[in-house]
């Protein structure tokens, strides 16, 4: 596989990457008011702890969405991380192409778009994606270029799961089934990350980064460089930009909460756009159950009034649902899991 149109950067934007119309982003899209979630004291075991679970538990109810300060990873692993990517995305193309892979059951691959040349709308990505748990089963998969890449985006994975394992913690607190309710099963669990890269785009309002999507794990924490992520509001079915926050992570409620809350908490609908000047890069860390694990509805939250909504599913599922269909077109995974509308 060659370099890609964004890659060589394109001057025009051609028409496989071009928009329908009525799923163009604006150019000046209104700001999400959505909720920053301030963890200190979170560790704690105090009444401050209680009103965190409080703010994450409604967050998900009406967001799915929230950002999150003194979360206690510092600055220097966060910059890190981000350095690495850039530095992996500025290498020459031959170093890149190793890792070239449109088959989505592979722990360690890159490509473009979602899946390149297949999907009929091509989006204006490239990426890098990789298993990332438990770190010394996949490191020694991960680039060895830039020689920075292992060590800082392992120190990041490595303090991004640990706290999304407490945030997933908060959240089964907050639906009432404890905070050790799905403990077992996250700690043998999945973290996959997605490592996107977004070159400057000639025309930002005809081509896209990524369609609107929901992420497939239980919770996927997101680290960006500069802002570019807009979330579908509920309330007003309005595409919104999310703030710049700076030092901010953005949590994503993903289709696994959706399952297991039956459907109290609903996974986030998000896409990426693109601006004219900058690259951006995000680093997307999925968290989910193991790979043949399949997520329940809790029965606690099954009753009359609330009759199970979904069947459920393992990633591996998931995986074979995205090798055989286009997410930008049509149904979302979550879509086929739901038992009545
Ligand atoms: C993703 C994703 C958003 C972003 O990788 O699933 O939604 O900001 N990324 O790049
Ligand atoms: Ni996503």
């Amino acid at each position: 596989m060659g370099e890609t149109a964004q890659e060589r950067g394109l001057s025009h934007v051609t028409q496989c990457y071009v928009i329908p119309k009525s799923d163009r982003p604006s150019l000046n899209p209104e700001t999400a008011d959505v909720p920053i979630v301030d963890l200190m004291g979170f560790g704690d075991s105090s009444s401050q702890r209680s009103t965190i679970v409080k703010d994450i538990g409604n967050a998900c109810r009406y967001y799915g969405f929230f950002q999150i300060i003194n979360h206690g990873i510092d600055q220097f692993v966060l910059d890190g991380a981000l350095s690495s990517a850039f530095d992996f995305f500025n290498l020459p193309p031959q170093e890149k192409a190793k890792f070239m892979s449109n088959d989505v059951h592979k722990p360690v691959r890159s490509g473009t778009s979602l899946k390149d040349g297949v999907d009929k709308i091509q989006f204006w990505r490239v990426f890098l994606k990789h298993y990332a748990h438990p770190l010394e089963d996949w490191v020694k998969s991960w680039p060895e270029n830039p020689p920075t890449y292992r060590e800082q985006t392992g120190r990041y994975a490595v303090e991004v799961r640990t706290l999304a394992l407490e945030i997933m913690g908060a959240i089964t607190e907050s639906l009432g089934l404890g905070a050790k309710y799905l403990d077992d099963e996250m700690e043998k669990g999945m973290q996959v990350m997605a490592v996107n890269c977004y070159p400057p785009c000639p025309k930002p309002g005809l081509a896209l980064g990524l369609p609107s999507h929901s992420d497939y794990s239980c919770l996927t924490v997101n680290l960006q460089s500069t802002t570019g992520l807009e979330i579908l509001e509920r309330e007003d079915g309005k595409w919104k930009a999310v703030p710049e926050l700076k030092g901010a992570l953005q949590v994503h409620v993903g289709d696994h909460v959706e399952v297991l809350s039956n459907g109290m908490y609903k996974s986030l609908v998000h896409r990426a756009t693109l601006n004219r000047e900058r690259t951006r890069i995000s680093i997307a860390s999925l968290h989910s159950l193991g790979m043949d694990e399949k997520m329940k509805t809790a029965k606690e939250l099954v009753d009359e009034e609330h009759p199970k909504g979904y069947k459920e599913s393992s990633f591996r599922d998931f995986l074979n649902f995205l090798a055989k269909n286009d997410i930008s077109e049509g149904k979302g995974f979550i879509e086929t899991l739901k038992t009545q509308y």
